[in-house]
């Protein structure tokens, strides 16, 4: 047996391997280990979940961010962005839209955004819960403190996404400039500790991203065990201090989910948009390699186009209920089924 062939069946039979082979494997994988590689994934993923992918609606509630993270094409000091807020009546509107199409599980995602204050945000979650008792609601608006975390998951919030975006503290420094890399951590090991099922995350192929950073990242997480972990392409953005960089690679980023899936197999695992836009086989090619979520936009069609995170974002002129069937199909091509259920991580 081959030194890969060996580790990739202690991955798979002990979900853990040392960081040295982990770095060997990155360094050494070809196209035949690697479809071994997602072959593993896939089994482990059919083990826990079946070939079940669950969908959760997104509603991008406002694009107004006090931060300036370098990648992000929203940030505050990017001037050529069309700002908006919804309103709690057309937040609610979406849930409406995305109850009947039959989701059973909202993803409130927004900027930084200080005008939606704690009890503005703990209101709007117990009204969703209140007209649609049988949802999750889950939040990603940032860090925030202890307790306004706190306070929304009585409001009845029951999940939050906060990616760490990368486990390198010397590449979040770079790439956060008024970030704090505790803090983010902090704020993670918070949610977990208030009792929220937790998404973190990172980005594939930032500039000045190496091996050992993205190694740092899966042992990272192996620790934190998220119930959900996000895992995308950096996409460069117009107008931000990235634009001219290049994009992550698709091939990359399957490689990271499978690792993932194999590393902490009860998580779940999206494809992600930023997937999508960079092949028109994204989305099926990460469910491929271990994904098991979709997250499909359930924004207003006049504001889809305006969260614009990275350049050429798709589905942004797309009516939510084709999104619904469109990724049902995609789905379907890979032989997994639509899970219209909550869809609870397996991870206590
Ligand atoms: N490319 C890819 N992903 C991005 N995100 C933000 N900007 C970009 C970009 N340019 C991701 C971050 C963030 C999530 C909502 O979107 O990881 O946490
Ligand atoms: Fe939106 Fe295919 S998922 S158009």
């Amino acid at each position: 047996m081959s030194r890969i062939q060996g580790i990739l069946s202690q991955l798979y039979n002990e979900n853990y391997i040392p960081k040295y082979d982990m770095i060997y494997l990155l360094e050494n994988l070809d196209e035949g280990s690697r479809e071994q590689l997602f072959d593993c994934a896939r089994k482990i993923r059919s083990k826990y979940y079946e070939n079940k992918v669950f969908m959760r609606g997104l509603i991008e509630f406002s694009n107004i961010c006090s931060r300036n993270c370098i990648y992000c094409g929203i940030r505050a000091a990017n001037e050529n962005v069309d700002r908006y807020r919804l309103s709690k009546d057309e937040i609610l509107s979406c849930c409406k839209e995305g109850y009947e199409l039959g989701y059973r599980t909202f993803v409130l995602q927004s900027g930084e955004d200080r005008w939606y204050t704690a009890s503005k945000v703990a209101d709007l979650v117990s009204s969703i819960k209140e007209l649609f008792p049988d949802v999750a609601v889950t939040l990603s608006l940032g860090e925030r403190s202890y307790e306004e975390y706190k306070l929304w998951y009585e409001a009845g919030a029951d999940r939050y996404l906060l990616r760490h975006e990368t486990a390198s503290r010397n590449l979040y420094e770079k790439l956060h400039p008024d970030g704090d890399f505790d803090n983010r951590r902090q704020c993670l090991y918070n949610l977990r500790e208030i009792g929220y099922q937790v998404g973190a995350g990172f980005m594939v192929g930032l500039p000045g991203q190496s091996h050992y950073d993205l190694v740092e990242d899966l042992y990272f997480l192996k620790e934190l065990k998220p119930h959900m972990i996000g895992i995308g392409p950096f996409i460069p953005a117009n107008s931000t201090p990235l634009a001219k960089e290049k994009a992550g690679r698709v091939e990359d980023v399957l490689v990271m989910l499978a690792l993932t899936r194999l590393m902490i197999p009860e998580s779940l695992l999206p494809a992600t948009t930023a997937m999508g836009t960079l092949d028109p086989r994204g989305r099926e090619k990460a469910l491929m390699a271990g994904a098991n979520v979709v997250m499909p936009n359930l924004s207003p069609i006049a504001t889809k186009s305006k969260y614009q995170l990275y350049d050429n974002k798709i589905c942004t002129g797309d009516e939510s209920a084709h999104c619904r069937m469109c990724i049902e199909k995609r789905i379907n091509s890979t032989g997994m089924k639509v899970d219209m259920g909550r869809g609870d991580s397996l991870i206590a």
